[in-house]
């Protein structure tokens, strides 16, 4: 049976399968995300990364398997509860909504303020322990020049600082961050890296998604790959950059991702 033993770890999957139809999206997937390190998860376009991330945060459930946080298992738990158990996300495409602004997103993605008729009033409205998240976040991402822009009219590299935002409001242990610097120039991706380590000396604990490997080799300090649903290889970034098995995955598939 499985147990959610204090073991250091933020996250555990164990043996976790998740098929489509006859599409195996992950085969007998463990990974362990110990607390307070980043994880990045590497592996080709159509690997099940993003597949990963959905049935953590509850979006789907998976086949088998278990899933694990540091407290509690939450192997088929609704999305809602896994959020209050402190996991976030932000996802691959962007996620805004088209007529709110920046300060908007951050004061109604708090689960934690539960789902009370008060959500649906007016955002002055929101409770001041939100708003002191809120405004933590906004500035931690440097987005106060933003408050009142409409989130979806900035450019690519902001809205993506606007959904990590706004993962940090819930206050989770774990942030599961699926490509966030895609799309973002260079420069964006450096400022986005510094403040990425900030969090994580902070204590909080980050499973991240990215092809650039760049980032991905400078940032983690463990790297799971994955090809076709599975692990092939784990470790560190030392560790997996020489694999001659990822090598081969990557050099096998087109447009690494
Ligand atoms: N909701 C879904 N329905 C059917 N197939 C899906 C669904 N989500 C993902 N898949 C399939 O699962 C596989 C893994 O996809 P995904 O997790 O998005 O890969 P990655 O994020 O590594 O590019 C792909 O073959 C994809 O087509
Ligand atoms: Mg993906």
């Amino acid at each position: 049976m499985v147990t959610a033993a204090k073991n250091g770890a933020a996250l555990t999957l164990s043996g976790v399968h998740k098929n489509f139809g006859g599409i195996r999206a992950l085969s007998d997937v463990s990974i362990t995300v110990p607390e307070g390190r980043i994880v990045g998860v590497i592996g080709p376009n159509g690997a099940g990364k993003t597949t990963l991330f959905n049935v953590i945060t509850g979006a789907f459930h998976a086949d088998s398997g278990s899933i694990v946080t540091a407290e509690q298992i939450i192997t088929r738990w609704p999305p809602h509860r896994i959020a209050r158990a402190g996991i976030a996300r932000t996802f691959q495409n962007i996620r805004l909504f088209s007529s709110m602004t920046v300060w908007e997103h951050l004061l109604v993605a708090q689960p934690r303020q539960g789902a009370s008729l008060r959500n649906l009033m007016p955002i002055r409205w929101a409770n001041p322990e939100a708003a002191r998240r809120a405004e933590d976040a906004l500035s931690f991402f440097g987005l106060e020049p933003y408050r009142t822009a409409i989130a979806r009219t900035l450019p690519y590299g902001i809205q993506r600082k606007v959904e990590m935002a706004r993962a940090l409001t819930s206050d989770p242990k774990l942030l599961l961050l699926d490509e966030p610097v895609a799309g973002m120039n260079y420069d964006e991706a450096e400022d986005l890296r510094a403040l990425l380590v900030g969090l994580n000396q902070r204590g909080l604990s980050i499973l991240l998604i990215e092809h650039d490997m760049t980032f991905v080799m400078s940032l983690c300090h463990e790297i799971y790959v994955l090809d076709f649903g599975a692990v092939i290889a784990e470790g560190s970034p030392n560790k997996v950059r020489n694999d001659p098995v990822v090598l081969d995955a990557y050099l096998g598939a087109e447009g690494a991702c």
